[in-house]
């Protein structure tokens, strides 16, 4: 029998996979590399928060006991190569993944492909390229000018970037990742994007570093199946939405059955294929944490992993 990787395994290979990403699109961006660009936290409230790319500040107080900073350094001081390019067959936007055989997500689409051009030809390059979502969470979430959302897992901030421009300078917009080169990325291309209102902090979404009921919308792009505790993140989110408030997901599921090899996969945790929960499971994830509303649309056109949008809302 082959055992599942354990929470820490999980989460060092998705940073050490995004971060070689981020890496790559900042330095073809004729960015300085990011262990200097890191290490300041991006505003008052993150730094009251604690908030900072230092390895440390990345991992909950149980991870912080393992010896995960090594990996983390390493991470951020080492200089993209050509072969960081990113996406093999450990990233979620996988044309890589898409041509491999027995990929059970083949045929999905991923990253910026997924939007309106409309919405995409506005936004700088450095966005664009590091987007790596499998669905278009702005299509679910029906934001309001002035409503506050955060987005779990922001990645380079495509996302954000939309949904700031629709909540306007009334709203504000938050992304979180754990992953600090991603979040080094993000803060490069709200410089570009020259957006007031949206910000960036490093941080876990199974411990949202922001206080009870402080977000109208929380939204995620091909993130919390990433996760090793899935009930845990949608408690974290029903605590930090306000009464009301909207959470909108697309995200991969699992339709069909994923081998042990599969599931055992540190590459395919990383490719958003072995940690896909059955839809069932997923949506009844999200009810166990309090949220009600809870409706999904997907379309399985063939089993394996495929994209799936999640709607709820705290009553
Ligand atoms: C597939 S990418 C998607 C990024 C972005 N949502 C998009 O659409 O481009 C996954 C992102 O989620 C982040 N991530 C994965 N698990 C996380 C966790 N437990 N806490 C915070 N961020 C996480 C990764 O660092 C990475 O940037």
């Amino acid at each position: 029998m082959t055992d599942t990787p354990s929470a820490r395994e999980i989460q060092r290979a998705v940073v050490d996979t995004y971060g070689a990403r981020a890496r790559a699109v900042l330095a073809s961006a004729g960015a300085p590399p990011t262990a200097d660009a890191c290490c300041a936290p991006a505003s008052a409230e993150d730094a009251a928060a604690g908030a900072c790319c230092s390895p440390a500040a990345s991992m909950t107080a149980a991870s912080a006991a393992q010896p995960m900073s090594v990996s983390f350094q390493a991470a951020a001081a080492s200089a993209p190569t050509a072969d960081e390019s990113c996406c093999g067959p450990d990233c979620c936007d996988g044309s890589a993944q898409a041509a491999s055989e027995g990929n059970p997500a083949a045929g999905q689409q991923f990253g910026a492909a997924l939007y309106e051009a409309t919405d995409v030809s506005a936004l700088p390059e450095s966005v664009v390229a590091a987007s790596a979502g499998c669905g278009n969470p702005l299509a679910i979430a029906a934001l309001r000018p002035g409503e506050r959302v955060l987005d779990l897992g922001s990645g380079g901030g495509i996302d954000c970037f939309l949904a700031a421009r629709q909540v306007g300078e009334a709203g504000e917009v938050w992304g979180l990742d754990m992953t600090p080169d991603m979040v080094a990325l993000a803060r490069h291309n709200a410089g570009e994007v020259g957006l007031e209102n949206v910000r960036f902090r490093l941080g876990e979404i199974e411990d949202i570093p922001f206080e009870e009921g402080r977000f109208d919308v929380i939204m995620s792009n091909c993130v919390i199946n990433l996760s090793a505790d899935k009930p845990r993140v949608f408690r974290e989110a029903f605590r930090v939405l306000a009464a009301g408030g909207r959470l909108g997901v697309s995200d991969m599921v699992q339709v069909g059955e994923l081998s042990e090899g599969q599931r055992a996969s540190l590459d395919q945790w990383a490719g958003c294929i072995a940690g896909a929960l059955p839809l069932e499971d997923y949506l009844d994830a999200i009810r166990a944490a309090g949220f009600v509303q809870v409706e999904a649309q997907h379309e399985a056109t063939a089993p394996g992993v495929v994209s799936a949008y999640l709607t709820a809302r705290k009553a």
